[in-house]
């Protein structure tokens, strides 16, 4: 992989940030993501690589782009040949709803560094460097907490746990509340948390609960360029997963994955830009003559890199006023 793709990989997440925002609000989730899609496919040509899709757009609703499998990039003779995972708009009702931390996303690793997940479920533990190794899914909820807590040297009473806010966590909103920690309940999107737990000052202490199996591929490459820990076990969604799961390589569905696991690359690469403001990412600002985004670009390997970005793209040259 080379050194300069992230270079080459953060417009084409500029560029679906940029397409989606335009239609914050506008209550149409399905047209926010599709502009996102349209954007970052159009955008990834243009980058010099023989890249592979390994997570996309929906592995079943046979996707017009950026389905699994799709070839992309500019595929010259000498560019190298990776693998990438994709959310061009992770959190399309938040986008939908103008609420905050929706995000575009996307993740690079030489071949065979991502794990080819099925699209169900996945039951997630995410924590920061401190925790490392010192929670576990099969843990009870309360001596995980106890755990973080320790490793912060706080009490639980000072932790916040970010979960989805579904009939599904019920139990686990009840534990966490027993155990004494603060919930953060979220109508969607628990990658932009996941990355959050990862990094001292958002906020966030742990991500736990059930989401989308392809969204902890994208968690798991975050956690291991910024050093924290994550641990994630399949969860049928529907009929057909473990089969499904089974043709994509995995041949025990109800194993326990690590970031290390999920996401086993030597280079991993990952790129997020803020749609709409979150903790850790500002969306995108739109002022007249051009739009500025914010984007967290993260490496792993030799050049272990975090990189927060601030861009400004200026749409008419003649007529710009750059603020701080
Ligand atoms: P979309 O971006 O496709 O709208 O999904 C967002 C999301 O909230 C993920 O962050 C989460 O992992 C998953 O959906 C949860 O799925 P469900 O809404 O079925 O509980």
């Amino acid at each position: 992989m080379r050194n300069d793709l992230a270079h080459h990989l953060l417009p084409v997440v500029e560029a679906a940030a940029v397409a989606s925002a335009r239609h914050m609000g506008r209550g149409d989730r399905k047209h926010c993501d599709r502009v996102a899609v349209e954007a970052m496919r159009r955008a990834m040509d243009e980058v010099p690589m023989r890249g592979r899709i390994v997570i996309g757009e929906g592995e079943r609703d046979e996707a017009p782009m950026l389905w699994i499998g799709e070839e992309v990039g500019r595929r010259g003779p000498g560019d190298a040949a990776i693998d990438i995972a994709v959310d061009p708009l992770e959190g399309t009702n938040l986008c939908a709803t103008g609420a905050p931390s929706s995000i575009c996303v996307l993740a690079a690793a030489e071949q065979g560094g991502l794990l080819h997940a099925p699209d169900c479920y996945m039951d997630k533990i995410v924590v920061g460097a401190r925790c490392r190794g010192r929670v576990h899914l099969g843990a009870p909820v309360a001596e995980n907490l106890r755990a973080v807590a320790r490793a912060f040297d706080r009490e639980v009473s000072d932790l916040v746990v970010v979960t989805l806010d579904r009939p599904r966590h019920e139990r686990l909103i009840a534990e966490i509340r027993e155990a004494g920690a603060r919930i953060r309940l979220i109508g969607d999107g628990d990658l932009a948390p996941a990355i959050g737990a990862c990094v001292r000052g958002t906020g966030v202490h742990a991500v736990m609960g059930i989401g989308g199996a392809p969204e902890g591929v994208l968690s798991a490459v975050a956690v291991r360029c910024l050093g924290g820990y994550m641990e994630g076990r399949l969860v049928e969604h529907g009929p057909g997963d473990r089969e499904r799961a089974g043709k994509m390589g995995i041949t025990d569905f109800d194993r326990v994955w690590t970031a290390e696991d999920l996401a086993p690359g030597e280079r991993l690469l990952f790129v997020a830009t803020g749609v709409t403001t979150g903790d850790l990412l500002r969306g995108v600002d739109f002022f007249g003559q051009g739009a500025r985004t914010h984007s967290v670009v993260l490496e792993s390997a030799e050049a272990q890199r975090v990189r927060f970005v601030d861009t400004i793209h200026v749409e008419d040259p003649d007529d710009i006023e750059i603020r701080l």
